[in-house]
């Protein structure tokens, strides 16, 4: 398989187009991949696409029907997140006056002396960033807070400084999830420059969107998909949920909102994000909260019950053995009746003879194979889609090196026929 098309299951060649590099989000897939298959879906049909993201992330396929000029909805439970998609959504506004808002914040901010500074080594902001990166990032945030107004253009001013923010710092802030503050790079951006930079950037692409036509079709909520979502009639969702693998997307923002001040460390993401998002790794899945025989009762899972209690059981047992004694049974459990509850929802937006696909990976924590893309087809027929097949994109896991089980692993396309 070439790698191009490999990578189209990532997010990595999104990082060279217009709008999708403006935020570099750790899941997603690639948007030329997304508009190629509206055009298929297009082609085959006679129709025209309207289309779902339930898991919108970062905006990918929804911005990519902006520039397929194809109405579009997207979801995400992640508030940060979302924000961040509706703000990649506000490409259609006057450049010269989004570059105007973040000259002005750059003058305020060279200028501001009189902000108190934040620097403290014990938390993780001091962590990322020495005084002066930190103190630069603060005048950037004061100027922001103070000229700011209702003008949708400062949402985008606002994007790019949480869009800078991995780049300035010392210390291992990359792509992943977790921040890894004795881990440091030898590239670092100076805030105020890589803002101006950015903003040039950000300019240049409102420009380009405009000249190539795209249309601003997309819709953009902050919701929980586990709840009934209300949208006209789709015929073509493209998604790719969280994978059952321990990935935390509620810690994946953590800097950003500390940055923001919207929570003051990893404890408030119990309560300012993981209510609203699916149960996908083992911190959002206590067995205290989660008792696996009740669960496993849920009428939902009676398509998976055998396969499911079997491998849960198993990692019941195994748990115990390790040291972590990290809870994969009820995260496991959680995970699938989430999606369970999630496939009724979409599938009563869905039109009849619709087309899904979810980019999907399978998992084996505490090496227990997890066949996430057989296990998801099925509760989809249960909830009454048509047919499932698995287009497997790349392998994953085969290398064995570091790692903490030898189950090779694989990633691709779940396609359902609606
Ligand atoms: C794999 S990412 C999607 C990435 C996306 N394709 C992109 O372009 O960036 C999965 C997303 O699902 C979101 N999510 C998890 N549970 C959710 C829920 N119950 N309702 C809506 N969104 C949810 C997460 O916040 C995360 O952003």
């Amino acid at each position: 398989m070439n790698k191009k098309i490999a990578r189209s299951g990532t997010f990595t060649d999104n990082m060279k187009l217009p709008i999708h590099r403006w935020f570099r989000y750790s899941a997603g897939f690639s948007a030329e991949w997304v508009q190629s298959e509206i055009q298929k879906y297009e082609e085959a049909t006679g129709l025209k696409a309207r289309i779902l993201d339930p898991f919108v992330g970062s905006g990918t396929t929804v911005l990519a029907a902006c520039a397929t000029g194809n109405e579009a909805y997207g979801f995400d439970g992640h508030p940060f997140v979302a924000r961040i998609a509706k703000a990649k959504n506000l490409w259609h506004l006057d450049e010269s006056e989004f570059k105007e808002a973040c000259q002005k914040v750059f003058e305020n901010a060279k200028s501001n002396q009189d902000m108190t500074q934040r620097h403290d080594e014990t938390n993780l902001l001091g962590k990322c960033y020495d005084f002066e990166a930190l103190t630069k990032l603060d005048r950037l945030r004061f100027s922001y807070e103070k000229l700011a107004d209702d003008n949708p253009i400062w949402e985008l001013v606002r994007l790019n400084i949480t869009s800078i923010l991995r780049a300035c710092s010392n210390v291992g802030t990359a792509q992943w999830q977790y921040v890894l503050p004795n881990k440091t790079k030898s590239k670092v951006l100076d805030a105020f420059e890589a803002f101006l930079g950015k903003a040039d950037l950000m300019a240049s692409d409102m420009e380009y969107a405009k000249s190539a036509n795209w249309k601003n079709l997309a819709h953009i909520y902050e919701q929980d998909v586990r709840e009934a979502i209300d949208v006209p009639k789709c015929n073509l969702l493209i998604t790719s949920p969280p994978y059952p693998n321990n990935y935390d997307y509620a810690d994946a923002t953590r800097l950003e909102m500390m940055f923001w001040g919207e929570i003051d460390g990893w404890s408030d993401l119990k309560t300012a994000v993981r209510p609203t998002i699916m149960r996908s790794c083992s911190q959002h899945s206590a067995a205290d909260k989660i008792v696996l025989d009740e669960i496993l009762q849920e009428p939902l899972l009676a398509p998976i019950i055998n396969e499911l209690t079997a491998a849960t059981k198993e990692l019941e047992k195994v748990r115990l053995t390790k040291g972590g004694k990290k809870t994969y049974h009820t995260m496991i459990a959680a995970y699938f009746f989430d999606l369970a509850k999630i496939w009724k929802n979409t599938r009563s937006v869905m039109d009849e003879n619709s087309k899904i696909c979810f980019v999907i990976g399978d998992s084996a924590p505490y090496g227990v194979h997890i066949p996430a893309e057989k296990w998801l087809g099925e509760l989809a027929l249960a909830s009454g889609y048509q047919s499932f097949e698995f287009e497997k994109l790349r392998d994953r896991n085969v290398k064995w090196k570091n790692r903490t089980h030898t189950v090779p692993l694989h990633e691709g396309r779940l396609w359902i026929k609606g």
